[in-house]
């Protein structure tokens, strides 16, 4: 998912061309705002975090880009190359060190599981809107 930061900034083509040379396949794609519970249900496993509250109010706080990726090893690649999520520790190159402004306003996010990305697309997409897509990649 695009975040709305970087969204904002502009970043939607840089980030996405960087996704692509890095060798992901877009199967599915949609720009949408979330709601506070939508933010919140999304990040319901950090509801006891001290940033939660911010975490749900940044992310509700425009519109998003979600995506789902094809790829082999997607979730390990895909953190690799979108870096770690403070910034300012982020390896060069990587989308976050480019196009974060901050810890919690970090341009990206990524799935940390199968399980997760399995879970996380189907938040944002029926099932019809990347199933041929991935059938014919696989
Ligand atoms: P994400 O889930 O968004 O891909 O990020 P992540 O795995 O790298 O980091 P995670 O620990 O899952 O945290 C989720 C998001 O919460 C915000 N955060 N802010 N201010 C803070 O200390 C803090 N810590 C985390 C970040 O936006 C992070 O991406
Ligand atoms: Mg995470």
């Amino acid at each position: 998912m695009i975040k709305p930061g970087a969204v904002k900034n502009k970043h939607i083509g840089e980030i996405i061309a960087k996704i692509e040379e890095a060798g992901f396949t877009l199967a599915a794609i949609k720009t949408l705002q979330m709601r506070r519970e939508d933010a919140a249900e999304f990040y319901a496993v950090h509801k006891d975090r001290p940033f939660f509250e911010e975490l749900i109010e940044f992310m509700s706080s425009g519109p998003i880009i979600a995506m789902v990726l094809l790829k082999e090893n997607a979730v390990a690649d895909f953190r690799e190359l979108i870096g770690a999520t403070d910034p300012a520790e982020a390896a060069e190159g990587t989308i976050r060190r480019m196009f974060a402004t901050s810890k919690s306003h970090n341009a990206i996010h990524g799935s940390d599981s199968d399980e997760n990305a399995e879970r996380e697309s189907a938040f944002f997409f029926s099932r019809q809107e990347y199933l041929r897509r991935v059938m014919v990649e696989s």
